[in-house]
């Protein structure tokens, strides 16, 4: 099974950004811990800060194969219609994952213009939200 993490802006601060919301670890550290417990899938990392790299990246996942997409879109989560567009048009399904409890925080992060599109949205578990994500992929294998 291949599974591409997605990660939107300000996530490869990630162990240096607001450690009190995010935590102390760097999501490079933290995706070697993920080959490591998951060595039965091909797991693949993109982070851009930028909208359309994001957008260039999913419909390159369609070309690639993937199986399943781990998203977390970041701020684009809150206003991004076209990578919802995009996770619409592809026919790879996306589980949207977030770090933080974006319905504990301010407002804007309670709207997600991604989470109609994705397969389901996982929040609020630190970095467990991506575990949790590649399992829901595996949980569906028949
Ligand atoms: C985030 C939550 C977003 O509101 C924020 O803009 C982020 C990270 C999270 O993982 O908790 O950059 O997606």
């Amino acid at each position: 099974m291949k599974i591409l993490i997605l990660n939107g802006p300000n996530l490869n601060l990630l162990g240096r950004r607001e450690p009190d919301i995010y935590g102390n670890s760097s999501f490079e550290d933290f995706f070697s811990t993920l080959q490591f417990e998951f060595k039965q899938v091909e797991l693949a990392y993109f982070q851009s800060n930028v909208e359309g790299e994001i957008i260039n990246e999913l419909h390159r996942a369609q070309q690639n194969n993937y199986h399943g997409i781990v998203m977390n879109p970041a701020a684009y989560t809150h206003t991004s219609v076209a990578i919802a567009d995009a996770v619409a048009a592809i026919d790879i399904p996306v589980v949207e994952v977030h770090i933080s409890n974006v319905m504990d925080r301010e407002e804007i992060r309670h709207i997600s213009l991604i989470s109609k599109k994705a397969m389901g949205t996982i929040s609020g578990f630190g970095l467990d939200s991506y575990r949790l994500g590649i399992q829901s992929f595996l949980n569906l294998k028949p």
